[in-house]
């Protein structure tokens, strides 16, 4: 009998709705070849569900998800709905719900592909590890004497013992696999209480794992890093705000935010994970046919890696590369003309070839 993952799909908004059936076909091809069974649930919680219904998702949306093995989401947001209301009523509530305290994004710069820093040569392939659960991103705080000349906004960072242990083992986990190298974000020069704890405990799990190298770089000289010399760099841990930003930066060096992939974990296995691309639901192209796929199907070969068949994602991603490598069909994102299905019918034969 073959493995059966139960998935749950959230297509969501504008472009979403576009990628995620062609990375769907890719990965159920992947499926079919390597021989397991992806069993689909969607969903249609979105901007225009919540002008329908009032709300993003129903009440029960959680329960109802919480049953899957692996969320697979396109983009969520549309110009008619406040983009608080649409991420706050969908995207955070998941992340939080199911304890997904890591978002992994790797970089990498793929064959085929021309980075805007022409001097690369091809060398770039990083993994950023970015803390997705506290750090920066709370709601602790407030504004006071509003309106007045004193206004006052206040807004804390909250970094716990158990949340900076558990992304960095993660982070020494994924460099023990990869290059044995480290290199962790910090600012604790100028951010002299939440940081100093990152490094303090960043310094302790590293004496316990003498292999790997670590390097603590603030955050201003390593985002430089990142454009003057990426091909030194391998896995980098960060706190939310930090990697949210050197993810972007990461994702512009090796080709622009339609190719970035995303996934958002719960290494405990205790709920699901969220695989989604970078990108939105640019609402500028949508409708057109033309949105480049490369993100969500990269995303979807991480969720394969994760349920367990990392050949097959393997697999996914040497068949992008195949694409853009061997031929010129690409989308304009790229500098080309093919339609979002043109493109996908190409990754879908040279996926074909694969095993
Ligand atoms: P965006 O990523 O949707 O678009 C930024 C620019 O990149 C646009 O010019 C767009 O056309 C282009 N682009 C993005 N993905 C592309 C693709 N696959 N192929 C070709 N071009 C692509 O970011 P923006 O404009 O800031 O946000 C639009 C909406 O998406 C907002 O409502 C925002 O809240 C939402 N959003 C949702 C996210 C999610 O669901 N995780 C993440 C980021 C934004
Ligand atoms: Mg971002």
């Amino acid at each position: 009998m073959t493995t059966l993952h139960q998935i749950a799909v959230i297509p969501g908004d504008g472009i979403g709705r576009e990628v995620i059936e062609p990375a769907m076909e890719v990965l159920e091809q992947a499926a079919r070849q390597w021989d397991f069974t992806l069993a689909w649930t969607t969903y249609p919680w979105s901007c225009a569900y919540y002008t329908e219904h009032g709300h993003m998702m129903p009440g029960d949306g959680l329960d109802r998800l919480a049953e899957s093995d692996a969320i697979f989401l396109g983009a969520v947001g549309d110009p008619s709905v406040a983009d608080d209301v649409s991420l706050w009523g969908l995207l955070i509530p998941i992340r939080r719900a199911f304890d997904q305290y890591v978002n992994l994004r790797p970089l990498r710069l793929l064959r085929g592909i021309d980075s805007p820093l022409e001097s690369l040569g091809g060398a770039v392939d990083l993994l950023v590890v970015r803390e997705n659960s506290e750090g920066e991103y709370s709601e602790a705080g407030g504004r006071l004497f509003a309106g007045t000349s004193m206004e006052t906004a206040i807004q804390e960072s909250v970094f716990t013992r158990r949340g900076i242990e558990r992304i960095m083992r993660y982070a020494f986990d994924r460099a023990e696999e990869r290059t044995g190298r480290l290199v962790s974000a910090t600012k604790s020069n100028g951010i002299i209480h939440t940081m100093p704890l990152w490094d303090q405990i960043c310094g302790e799990i590293g004496s316990e794992r003498p292999r790997i190298t670590v390097d603590s770089y603030h955050i201003d000289a390593l985002a430089a890093y990142f454009v003057q010399r990426p091909e030194t760099l391998d896995v980098v841990v960060a706190s939310n705000l930090f990697g949210d930003i050197l993810s972007d930066l990461g994702a512009a060096i090796v080709g622009g935010i339609g190719l970035a992939p995303s996934a958002n974990v719960n290494p405990d296995r205790t709920y699901p994970s969220m695989f989604e691309p970078v990108h939105g639901s640019a609402p500028d192209i949508a409708n057109l046919g033309v949105a480049n796929p490369i993100g969500q199907i990269w995303t979807g070969a991480l969720m394969l890696e994760h349920l367990g068949h990392p050949e097959a994602g393997a697999a996914v991603v040497a068949a992008l590369e195949d694409v853009l490598a061997d031929s010129d069909i690409r989308t304009q994102d790229l500098g080309g003309s093919a339609s979002t299905a043109e493109f996908t019918r190409a990754v879908l034969d040279a996926l074909r070839s694969k095993r």
